[in-house]
């Protein structure tokens, strides 16, 4: 079995599909636009062979050079896990005959206003969206919409450039801010909790599915620096609170034509019970939700998504144990970090519940708290129960301070 997976060398838990792609007999071939004399130590026992490419971004370029590269090499699958990078492996099996989801398939996956589209038609909850290219279209769009709206770009990541919008004046504020943005989707604002359905597919069916409780939602922890992000997973997911997200994300894998790997889907719940679809990648969740999965259940789905997307089998058994808290800490004030408080006190109350802890040091430089969830590092707590899971990661999030100078 020769694999080629783009980019594994970012971001850097693809270090650890690269691993597990190794791990169930794959050769890897990888392809990436760090100098090979750069690549990680712990990256090079997994790699089979390596491109380095002036530019990962520019697919026909890639495609050209992966071509020669390849030539006489019998490959059976190209893969990637970072969203940028899903329409590129697309078009490379495409190009050289290969199994795997199509590049119309794919864009289902990516372009925020198509997914909705095709979502609808299946007869799917989605919010009321339109996709917009100038500030007329966005004034209409929102008189046909109304208040309050959401303006986000349809190739958005990270919740950046997102604003919620609550009247006409608003509207006009945020058209400023904006402006470099090429094309926006304008939608509907869905009230209500925000969760995430993971799943890992073979077929379109999930093999392994998984729900995460986003508290409070990405739009707001990502307007507040002051919020320190928490995201659990839930352990007993399949209560009937949830069970509309379930078959909500269930179907909507269905309507976009899923095939294998990993998908990460966002959807709200809003205060009648109903589930509303927010958006999917055929790609894993970032900011260490697979590791957060991995807890809940004690697996390793890096290897387990590498079996299904080369052998399309899933074989760990996935008892749900856990559920698994992340806290994101974002320090008061700019520059290094100076000091570190509560975090003792609040070790000794986690105790062996604690299971990670990677907050950022005296010294270290502050990470942009806009451009990465990551911020100034994070702690992971597990419980069987959810409402001590609940109380020890918002113990960490108000009990645990770090300040910067
Ligand atoms: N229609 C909507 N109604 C209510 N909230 C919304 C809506 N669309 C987006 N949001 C909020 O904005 C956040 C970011 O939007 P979305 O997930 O579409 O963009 P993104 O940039 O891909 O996000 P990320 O990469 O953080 O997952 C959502 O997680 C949600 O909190
Ligand atoms: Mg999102």
């Amino acid at each position: 079995m020769r694999v080629v997976f783009l980019a594994p060398t970012f971001p850097p838990e693809m270090i650890q599909y690269t691993r597990g792609l190794a791990e169930v007999g794959a050769k890897v071939y990888g392809i990436a636009d760090t100098p090979r004399a750069g690549l990680p130590k712990e990256l090079k026992p997994y790699l089979h062979d390596y491109l380095q490419v002036p530019r990962i971004m520019d697919e026909d370029d890639v495609i050209e050079r992966a071509t020669t590269w390849l030539k006489g090499v019998p490959v059976d699958r190209v893969l990637a896990n970072w969203e940028p990078l899903v329409i590129l492996a697309a078009r490379m099996r495409e190009r050289w005959g290969m199994p795997g989801m199509s590049s119309d398939i794919v864009r289902g996956f990516r372009d925020k206003q198509l997914m909705k589209e095709r979502v609808r038609a299946a007869g799917l909850r989605v919010p009321k969206s339109k996709r917009c290219t100038s500030q007329r279209e966005i004034r209409e769009a929102a008189e046909e919409i109304g208040y309050p709206l959401v303006l986000k770009p349809i190739a958005g990541a990270g919740s950046a450039d997102t604003y919620r919008v609550g009247d006409a004046k608003e509207l006009e504020a945020t058209l400023q801010k904006v402006r470099h943005v090429q094309e926006l989707s304008c939608e509907e604002y869905v009230t209500g909790e925000e969760f995430t359905f993971d799943t890992v597919c073979i077929g379109g069916k999930p093999a392994y599915e998984n729900i995460a409780a986003y508290l409070p939602k990405p739009i707001e922890a990502r307007s507040n620096e002051w919020i320190s992000p928490v995201i659990i997973t839930v352990r007993d997911m399949y209560q009937a609170r949830l069970k509309p997200g379930v078959e909500l994300g269930r179907d909507v894998l269905k309507a976009l034509g899923m095939g294998d790997g990993f998908t990460h889907m966002e959807w709200f719940l809003t205060p009648r019970g109903e589930a509303v679809f927010g958006e999917i990648g055929c790609r894993p969740g970032g900011a260490h939700i697979v590791d957060q999965m991995n807890y809940t259940s004690d697996i390793d789905l890096f290897r387990e998504w590498a079996r299904v997307a080369t052998w399309r089998s899933f074989e760990a058994n996935v008892p749900r144990k856990y559920n698994v808290g992340i806290v994101f800490k974002r320090a008061f004030g700019q520059g290094r970090i100076t000091r570190v408080e509560g975090l003792g006190q609040w070790l000794k109350e986690a105790g062996p519940w604690c299971v990670e802890e990677a907050l950022f040091r005296p010294g270290m430089q502050r990470r942009n708290w806009k451009n990465t969830l990551l911020s100034d590092g994070h702690v992971v707590v597990r419980h069987p129960d959810w409402a001590e899971a609940h109380r020890l990661s918002f113990a960490a999030a108000t009990g645990i301070r770090l300040f910067a100078q």
